[in-house]
């Protein structure tokens, strides 16, 4: 790994490279156990990430944990608009304050006071001690800023909290950007949880969030979803982020809609019964990226519409439906523009261990993490959020759920397929690097070039040279 001290010459070096060149990485950054202990503190330490939603915390005193490599981070609510957060530690002799247990995807309860379970050492929600046994003993060297927690910087974007251990980061916002800008319209804080699962792999955090970020994968990986389109799509980087979304033959406006895969009017000769058979199978084997809403209003279509209407047409009606039978329940459909929607595309990447498909009233969204320091093994969660009627939300937990298809439905379980294998080829002496597609990748290598500039090696390279 490349010394710290060679950073700004490796950071121009990043700076020169060209996403639309076809370009290689090398796989130190899913195998080497160096690098995965130099991301704690080069990656994990230094960056914004979820670390829940905020509809987890609603009361005062309500609190979740975060869990990411060897750090745990305790999240509380102590206002109606305010969350704290601080490194789960306690500064006496360093035990976990609130303890996570193994089999658990975080901590989570109500509580005033945070007593340590070894010497009783006590923090309300603002992080400050009030009780220390003894205290006279340390001869007033125990000032309060020795005693407190240790703050870790918080904040809120899309509906979730957000969290960044390095006190010196940008604002959230900034470094969320363009990203943010581009999904703000989606209104992802209107939304709540429908189901959130999660299971352990034996690959890297970074094999499992990229078996979701691009659609070049769809014809052999998931080949029974062909027959509703190309998945051709174009791939971007947005900064530290990225987004994908299909190429349309016409960029019209009614058609630029068809670029996220849940607006796809689909191929066939009867768009209606196509787009009726689309939603319910994306439905049934995906279990997310539509809603049961648009999925009866799309079985609709064959009644509603006569027999070969043109595809822009069924489209539109659907969405009219859509947007109808959602006002009928009191759920508001958010005004995004033809053009918003297009540029907004498919899916997001947000670095460095988010993934989001978007929708105007759900999304699905993935996180991976690295578990412990090992390279060979993360946690991976997926999480469908919805609007729904007003008190209408499902209550949730994190559900443990085995990569099953049943536990998972087909699409998901197919994706699954790949990690573990790409994982043990990744460590093969006859692999000699990444190869990603220049045009329907780039999310990919952007991915790596961002890691490079945070870990200061890596960098993706000219496959001429
Ligand atoms: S380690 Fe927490 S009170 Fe001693
Ligand atoms: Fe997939």
């Amino acid at each position: 790994m490349n010394k710290p001290e060679k950073i700004n010459e490796h950071l121009d070096l990043i700076d020169s490279v060209d996403l639309s060149k076809p370009l290689t990485f090398p796989t130190e950054a899913y195998t080497s156990k160096d690098y995965a202990e130099a991301e704690a503190d080069r990656l994990w330490a230094k960056v914004w990430q979820h670390a829940g939603r905020v509809e987890e915390i609603p009361n005062i005193n309500d609190f979740m944990t975060y869990e990411i490599g060897l750090d745990s981070i305790l999240i509380v609510r102590t206002g109606e608009d305010s969350i704290k957060a601080y490194h789960n530690v306690c500064p006496h002799r360093g035990r976990r304050l609130v303890p996570v247990a193994k089999d658990s995807n975080g901590a989570r309860g109500n509580r005033q006071r945070f007593v340590c379970g070894y010497h009783g050492w006590t923090f309300d929600g603002d992080g400050k001690n009030t009780y220390i046994l003894d205290k006279d003993d340390w001869q007033g060297a125990l000032t309060d800023s020795r005693t407190c927690l240790t703050e870790v910087r918080v904040d809120t974007w899309g509906g979730w909290v957000w969290i960044n251990m390095d006190p010196d980061c940008v604002p959230l916002r900034e470094y969320l950007e363009p990203a943010a800008g581009m999904l703000d319209p989606f209104q992802f804080e209107k939304m709540r949880y429908r189901f959130r699962q999660w299971v352990v792999f034996d690959c890297n955090w970074k094999v499992a969030l990229e078996a979701f970020m691009e659609p070049y994968h769809v014809a052999a990986t998931h080949p029974q979803l062909t027959k509703y389109g190309d998945f051709y799509a174009w791939s971007k980087a947005q900064g530290l982020h990225g987004n994908d979304g299909y190429d349309t033959p016409d960029q019209s406006a009614e058609d630029s809609a068809a670029s996220t895969t849940v607006f796809r009017t689909g191929k066939g000769p009867d768009a209606r019964a196509m787009m009726g058979q689309m939603q319910k199978e994306f439905w049934e084997t995906v279990g997310a990226s539509t809603t049961q809403v648009m999925v009866d209003a799309a079985a609709r279509l064959v009644d509603e519409l006569p027999e070969g209407t043109p595809s822009d047409e069924v489209h539109h009606h659907w969405l009219e439906s859509c947007k109808r039978d959602y006002a009928a329940m009191g759920v508001e459909w958010p005004d995004i523009r033809e053009e918003q929607m297009a540029e907004a595309g498919l899916a997001w990447h947000l670095f460095p261990n988010m993934g989001i498909l978007q929708g105007p009233v759900f999304a699905l969204y993935y996180r991976t993490r690295p578990y412990g320091n090992d390279p060979n093994k993360c946690i991976y969660e997926a999480v469908a959020i919805e609007r729904f009627p007003k008190g209408e939300a499902p209550d949730t937990e994190w559900v443990y759920a085995d990569a099953t298809e049943e536990n998972w439905r087909r699409v998901i379980a197919q994706d699954f397929s790949n990690m573990e294998l790409v994982q043990q080829g990744l460590q093969s002496r006859g692999f000699r690097g990444n190869l990603p597609n220049p045009h329907q990748e780039n999310k990919v290598t952007n991915f790596h070039l961002n890691l490079a500039r945070y870990m200061g090696t890596g960098a993706p390279q000219p496959l001429d040279d």
